[in-house]
């Protein structure tokens, strides 16, 4: 089959992990028949110096018009400067905007030949974690309506938390359909025992479960879950949640397995289209110098592959291949440790490609 998959690199180690991501997408090709076509396209720092704006129409009509986007990061501190509304990270707002991008799947996996990165006690991981926080991407209060106004305190400032039952039901069915893919567990987080918002969450994620009989559905307000994450994480399979509870615990529940250099992510939108990209940064103190991680972005290709292409052999593949490499004792400079390989962002990828 032939897939169009738009590149935007990006900023910083954007490219330099981009490149080997590309690199295992072609070894996947040529194993499997697929022919992978890339448009490389700006955003960010990188459209700004070219094209004086962080998100060149071209870009959104390149996505618009691909199976899938593989983004690298932007940002970094030549463009620390420029005003809020003109900075490089503007353009992954503008993305998930125009893209329609309203699930955010971020899977906090923890290998056990990094356990020792992670910052939490032995027995607490016992068997590796494998998490997946699916986050609910254009709704609630940072989109919510904002503003000031006049109060007996004097002048108050609000932003309000809505949501429509179309919103939550959508991000409920993408909730439900990977657990059914996985262990058949969800855990739907929010407040319900304040927050009216929640009490519909709740209510619409309690309908919607009737049409997966088999998943079993428990709810958790956000206090007890951030505190859950770290005393008994292995409780959670998939955690479906709003926007600002799934930015605050999708942080923590990656950051549990210890390296920013291995996280993945996806959005979603309506049908299969996805943009895919590392949940680290540009990195600009690392940037150019052979030394980023490519794995988290290498991860998420092979997200790409499973989400929005439906190639699960193929995903499989890539992640076996990344395991390897840690089985192996490669390691790049992020996660290295005493009596490992050390590698630099071009040889993790091809070490990957060849596993
Ligand atoms: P960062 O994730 O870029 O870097 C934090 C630390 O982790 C640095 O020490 C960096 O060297 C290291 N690191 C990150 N990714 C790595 C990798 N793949 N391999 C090895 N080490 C890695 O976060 P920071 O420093 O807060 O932000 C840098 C720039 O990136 C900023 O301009 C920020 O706004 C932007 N940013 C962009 C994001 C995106 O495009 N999705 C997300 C987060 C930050
Ligand atoms: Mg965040």
């Amino acid at each position: 089959m032939n897939y169009k998959i738009a590149l935007v690199p990006g900023d910083g180690i954007g490219p330099d992990v981009v490149a080997e991501a590309v690199k295992v997408l072609d070894a996947v090709g040529v194993k499997y028949g697929h022919q992978f076509e890339y448009e490389t396209v700006l955003a960010g720092g990188a459209a700004i110096d070219a094209m004086g704006e962080c998100l060149p129409q071209n870009t959104i009509d390149v996505c618009k018009k691909s199976d899938a986007v593989l983004l690298g990061a932007v940002g970094g501190w030549k463009w620390d400067t420029l005003p809020g509304d003109q900075r490089p990270e503007r353009a992954l707002l503008g993305l998930r905007k125009e893209l329609g991008l309203f699930a955010n799947l971020r899977p906090a996996l923890l290998f056990e030949e990094l356990a020792e990165a992670c910052p939490l006690k032995p027995e607490i991981i016992e068997g590796g974690l494998d998490i997946v926080v699916v986050r609910e991407l254009t709704g609630g209060i940072y989109f919510g309506e904002k503003g000031y106004k006049d109060t007996e305190l004097g002048r108050a400032a609000y932003d309000v938390e809505q949501y429509a039952e179309e919103e939550v039901r959508r991000i409920a069915v993408v909730a439900f359909d990977m657990a059914m893919k996985r262990n058949k567990k969800l855990t739907s987080v929010d407040k319900a025992n304040v927050l009216e918002s929640s009490r519909l969450w709740r209510s619409v994620v309690t309908e919607t479960a009737k049409d997966y009989p088999e998943v079993e559905l428990s709810h958790m307000y956000i206090d007890n879950a951030a505190m859950q994450m770290v005393r008994n994480p292995k409780q959670f399979d998939v955690i479906v949640t709003s926007n600002i509870f799934g930015d605050i615990l999708s942080d923590e529940a990656s950051m549990i397995t210890g390296s920013i250099g291995m996280l993945p992510s996806a959005s979603l939108a309506k049908g299969n289209f996805g943009m895919y990209e590392p949940v680290h940064g540009s990195a600009p103190d690392i940037a150019g110098q052979n030394k980023a991680n490519p794995m988290a972005t290498i991860l998420s290709a092979a997200m790409m592959l499973r989400y929005t292409f439906g190639l699960s052999k193929e995903a499989d593949d890539i992640e076996a291949a990344v395991k390897a490499v840690l089985t192996q004792g490669g390691r790049t400079p992020d996660i290295m440790s005493p009596g490992k390989v050390s590698l630099g962002t071009k040889e993790a990828g091809d070490r990957i490609v060849a596993a």
